[in-house]
């Protein structure tokens, strides 16, 4: 899909620029959006994941912290539950686990509709947009119009983001002529001397183009990053980056690219680089194409800015979905769910320098109870569960899931590879692609380890506390409830989970 956009695009566009031309405040009146009910019964909707409250969502966008609130806003058509007119919906949550549903905060206008973008909180009023002494929240997205193209403007809310307020003077930056210029991803750069500087990154048609600013509004361009060994199968969307520490202490800095298509699996998928950033441009530290997840459903996956430093987590979400069938996927009254929330971490293996991906620890909150797993069969209560799993050593593993209707997934641990089958899984003649089977090269890597997340249409499956990730979407006709083991120690747990609704 390079150079290209959803074509539907084109046909809801003018109706949203007709619809919604507003460019100062754009609060509706406070809405009641309901938290639970009939809606959230649906026999899909997920019950410990974010969904909208209807229609269609994608990317995660604007993720911000603050005064103990996680902001996360995302890219929704409220109309219709198939991608068109983007806005920035918007909830918040204390625990990443329990949503409340805001208004939208960003709507389209004469300059386009609201595309994927990042939030920070402009502390020291850089901007100058703060009021009354407020540090502003500051959100920068692109605009995707269909003549003017993609160019990146900025909002900012005085009230915990609340109430927003387009920049009366935006965009702040203008396309260079390319027709893929979008989803900016910012942060502050800190030189270390008290100083530093704003710093964009920013995905370009194939390549990452960083900019730098001293106030969110004026930007100039540091660099581009496009080494020749990157996975360019198609457009490059959605970046972050953000440094970590090594197992060894040593600061190291990943860059996430989205791209579509062109995943392990098919279609969409994540790639990372891990590296050097010196507040210029990123060196990569391998020639070595990396995965964050090899499932076919995480996407357009970022982190959360302004995370407090006592915490010093780097939080991640990923849309749980792939444009191969995101569209047309079974479910009625919303369409598409965030992944759980991971912290990201470094590990060292074989030399190199990887991601891990691990659910964030306030997951156990929602324990219920809790089932030992002595045999190879056993019957589950319900489909909201963490299943948590030893491998045996020197041996291969498959795990099934089943219901009494003969459908299935099937998780094997083989020789060199992770294969997961949801060939017979359900529902699946929607979309061709959906009934493939995915793979997930092994490198070496000894699994020891293995959780499954469950929720009414995912699976999420960590192996090795996170070393190794797929995320995978389901949807079965009856609650896949049959576990049959091999391979696996007669130690394993279920831990039953509450929804969050
Ligand atoms: C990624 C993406 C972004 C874009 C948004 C539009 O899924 O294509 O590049 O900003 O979706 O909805």
């Amino acid at each position: 899909m390079k150079n290209s956009f959803k074509p539907i695009a084109y046909l809801l566009i003018t109706f949203a620029f007709s619809a919604c031309s507003e460019n100062k405040k754009e609060q509706k009146a406070e809405i009641e959006i309901p938290d639970s009910g009939p809606v959230f019964d649906e026999v899909y909707r997920p019950q410990y994941h974010f969904t909208p409250a209807e229609n269609w969502m994608n990317d995660p966008n604007g993720m911000v912290y603050l005064d103990g609130e996680y902001h996360l806003f995302y890219q929704h058509n409220p109309d219709s539950n198939v991608w068109g007119p983007m806005h920035w919906g918007h909830a918040v949550s204390t625990d990443m686990l329990h949503w409340k549903h805001l208004p939208i905060a960003l709507y389209p206008d004469s300059l386009g509709t609201i595309f994927s973008g990042s939030a920070v909180i402009d502390k020291g009023n850089t901007s100058g947009l703060g009021k009354g002494g407020v540090n502003p929240m500051v959100a920068i997205f692109t605009y995707h119009h269909p003549e003017k193209s993609q160019t990146q403007g900025i909002a900012y809310s005085n009230d915990k983001g609340r109430t927003w307020t387009k920049y009366e003077n935006n965009p702040v930056l203008e396309n260079p002529g390319i027709p893929d210029f979008r989803d900016p991803k910012v942060s502050w750069y800190d030189h270390g001397d008290g100083t530093g500087k704003w710093i964009m990154t920013l995905a370009v048609k194939d390549k990452i183009s960083f900019y730098s600013s001293p106030n969110l509004i004026d930007w100039k361009h540091e660099s581009d990053f496009n080494p020749s060994w990157a996975s360019y199968g198609g457009v490059w969307e959605c970046p972050d980056l953000f440094p970590l520490i090594d197992q060894e202490g040593h600061e190291k800095w990943v860059l996430l690219v989205s791209i579509n298509p062109g995943g392990p699996n098919g279609g969409s998928a994540t790639q990372y680089f891990t590296g050097n950033f010196d507040g210029n441009s990123f060196n990569a530290d391998g020639k070595e194409v990396k995965w964050i997840d090899y499932g076919a459903d995480n996407y357009a996956g970022v982190t959360w800015s302004d995370i407090p430093k006592a915490d010093g987590r780097r939080l991640f979400l990923g849309w749980m979905s792939n444009w191969q069938y995101a569209n047309i996927v079974p479910t009625t009254v919303w369409r598409s769910a965030m992944t759980l929330p991971r912290k990201l971490e470094l590990y060292h293996f074989d030399g190199k320098n990887l991601l891990a991906s691990r659910p964030v620890q306030e997951i156990k909150t929602l324990y219920d109870n809790s089932e030992k797993i002595e045999a190879k069969s056993h019957l589950l209560r319900d489909e909201l569960f963490h299943l948590d799993l030893k491998k045996k050593e020197e041996s291969l593993a498959s795990i099934k899931l089943s219901n009494e209707l003969g459908e299935e997934v099937i998780l094997s641990v083989e020789e060199d590879k992770i294969v997961f089958d949801r060939s017979k899984s359900g529902k699946v003649k929607f979309n061709k692609e959906f009934q493939a089977i995915h793979e997930a090269p092994l490198n070496g890597l000894e699994i020891y380890d293995i959780d499954i997340y469950s929720d009414k249409s995912s699976l999420e499956i960590f192996f090795n506390e996170g070393e190794l990730v797929l995320t995978e979407i389901i949807f079965p006709n009856a609650p896949l409830l049959k576990l049959d083991l091999e391979g696996i120690e007669n130690n394993g747990e279920i831990h039953y989970l509450n929804s969050t609704w």
